[in-house]
Parts: C-alpha cells; sequence; structure tokens
C-alpha cells in the first residue's frame, strides 16, 4: 500500500543523530523507508545509531557543525537529498546579567548559525534536490519565557524567521522549509536543566513531558509528501503546554 506519509526514495540528512531527538527521528525515518545520512560529533554514539538503522543505504559522518570545514566536508560527503533534520543543538542556562559575548556566541553559533550556515551551504552546493524538505528544530522557548533561557530562546526565534524567509525564496524549487517547536522532550538534553526544575515544569504540561518519538513523528510528516503545501510553517509538538 502506498500512502503520502512513507519516505521511500527519500534520502535524509539528519544532524543531532548520535543523541536524543535526532537518534530518535532518524530511526523512524528509516523504517518510513527513507536512507539516512547521519551527522554528529560523538563517533561512538553516532555509529551506534547507524547500527540501529538495519540494512539500507544509509552512512554516518562525523562533524562539528560550528567549524566550517568539517560543514564543506559533510556536504561533499553526503551527496544530494531529499529532506533535511536539523536537529543538532545546545541548551544551558545563564541569567541575563551573565550573558556575556562568549555565552551568546556559543548560543547563536551552535542553535542559528550551524543550521543556517549548513542549508546555505548544502543550497549552494545544489545538493538540495527540487520537491525536497526541511526541518528546523526550533523549541517553545521563544514563547514560553523561562529564566535563564534568552540566548536559546533568541536562537530559536531568529531560526523560525529565517526559515519563513528560506520557505519563500525556495519555493520556485518546490522546496519546503518548516519548523517543529517541541515542548520539554525527555532526552540526555534534559539533564542540563536539573531533574527538580524539569519535575516543576513539568506540572505545567496538561499531556504530560514528551518523548523523542512525538518529534520524531512530526518531522515524518513535514519530510514526507502529505505535507507538500506546507512551507513557512512552526508546528508546535508540546503536550498542550501553550494552551494554558
Ligand atoms: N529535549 C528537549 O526538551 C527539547 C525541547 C525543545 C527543543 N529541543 C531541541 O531539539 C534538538 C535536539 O535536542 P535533544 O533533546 O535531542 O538534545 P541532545 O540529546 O542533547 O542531542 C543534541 C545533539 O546535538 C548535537 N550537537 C551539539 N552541538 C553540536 C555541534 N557543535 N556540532 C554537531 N552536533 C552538535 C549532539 O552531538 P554530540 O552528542 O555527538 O556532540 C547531539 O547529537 C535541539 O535543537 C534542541 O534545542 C529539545
Amino acid at each position: 500500500m502506498t500512502t503520502p506519509f512513507a519516505l521511500h526514495g527519500k534520502r535524509i540528512l539528519v544532524t543531532g543523530a548520535s543523541s536524543g531527538i535526532g537518534r530518535e527521528t532518524a530511526l523512524q525515518c528509516a523504517r518510513m523507508g527513507a536512507s539516512l545520512c547521519l551527522t554528529g560529533r560523538d563517533t561512538g554514539r553516532l555509529n551506534e545509531t547507524l547500527s540501529m538503522l538495519g540494512d539500507g543505504d544509509h552512512l554516518s559522518h562525523a562533524a562539528d557543525l560550528t567549524v566550517a570545514d568539517d560543514r564543506a566536508a559533510l556536504v561533499s560527503a553526503i551527496g544530494r537529498l531529499d529532506g533535511v533534520v536539523h536537529c543538532a543543538g545546545l541548551v544551558a542556562q545563564v541569567p541575563f546579567r551573565m550573558l556575556n559575548e562568549a555565552a551568546l556566541n556559543r548560543m547563536l553559533d551552535v542553535n542559528l548559525a550551524s543550521p543556517v550556515l549548513l542549508t546555505e551551504a548544502l543550497l549552494f552546493q545544489r545538493a538540495i534536490n527540487p520537491g525536497a524538505s526541511i526541518v528546523f528544530i526550533s523549541s517553545t522557548a521563544p514563547r514560553n519565557a523561562l529564566p535563564g533561557m534568552a540566548a536559546y530562546a533568541g536562537a530559536k526565534s531568529a531560526l523560525e524567521a529565517m526559515s519563513r524567509v528560506l520557505a519563500v525564496e525556495s519555493a520556485r524549487h518546490r522546496v519546503r522549509s518548516n519548523c517543529i517547536a517541541p515542548g520539554l522532550i525527555r532526552t540526555p538534553m534534559l539533564d542540563q536543566l536539573g531533574a527538580e526544575a524539569v519535575m516543576k515544569e513539568a506540572e505545567a504540561y496538561p499531556l504530560g513531558l514528551g518523548e523523542p518519538a512525538d518529534v520524531a513523528y512530526a518531522c515524518i510528516y513535514l519530510l514526507s509528501d502529505a505535507s507538500r503545501w506546507v512551507t513557512g510553517q512552526t508546528l508546535y509538538v508540546e503536550g498542550g503546554l501553550l494552551c494554558r
């Protein structure tokens, strides 16, 4: 049975594939028939993800996406793509009064500049096929202001704005660009926030905290032909957090 939600014949790059949401997105995309290109920094965990994918035309290539040479080598290694999911990211809680230049740049480098510059390199090298779908993982942080999250929220907010412009610029090639904004998802990233803060925050979620698969399923929709008329959007996957 063919379904527009399937990913057969699509080649998809997933960043941050060595952990959390990126790893689960890669696994679920492979289940839907896609060929995966995986990237992350930790080669051990990256290859672990690769081995979990099973049979198929999959590859992994380690890269620090804040480094221009690493991005260029990645683009050369992977060939042409029908989809990209930008999962690589970093969170740190830094109170505004301690938000010095180094702390700000670190958040902006990983969460904003890296996905934007990697996309630019892919477009410039004509590695994005007509009809492809680009998905950026944002966050509810821009709308649900939490202490210490100014730089992270600012980076994600800018990512959403840039995704909308990309959607307009790339529409003539039928290339779509969207964001997914998850609420708190159970991944190693939550360790940065501390167990007590996470438990307190969880009380604000009508459906409780999310799992990586909840984001992966939304990625599948945005990567698939089922969403062929959806571009420039941010899809909230947040267990009802923002309803209240
Ligand atoms: N978990 C949540 O509650 C939540 C909520 C909203 C949004 N998000 C967003 O979802 C995305 C995935 O987060 P996660 O929860 O899955 O986090 P995670 O488990 O900590 O994974 C983060 C991933 O990003 C990669 N990464 C970090 N810095 C990198 C760099 N400089 N170059 C290349 N890769 C780098 C890591 O690679 P290595 O481990 O190999 O270094 C890892 O694969 C992030 O963009 C995050 O902001 C998460």
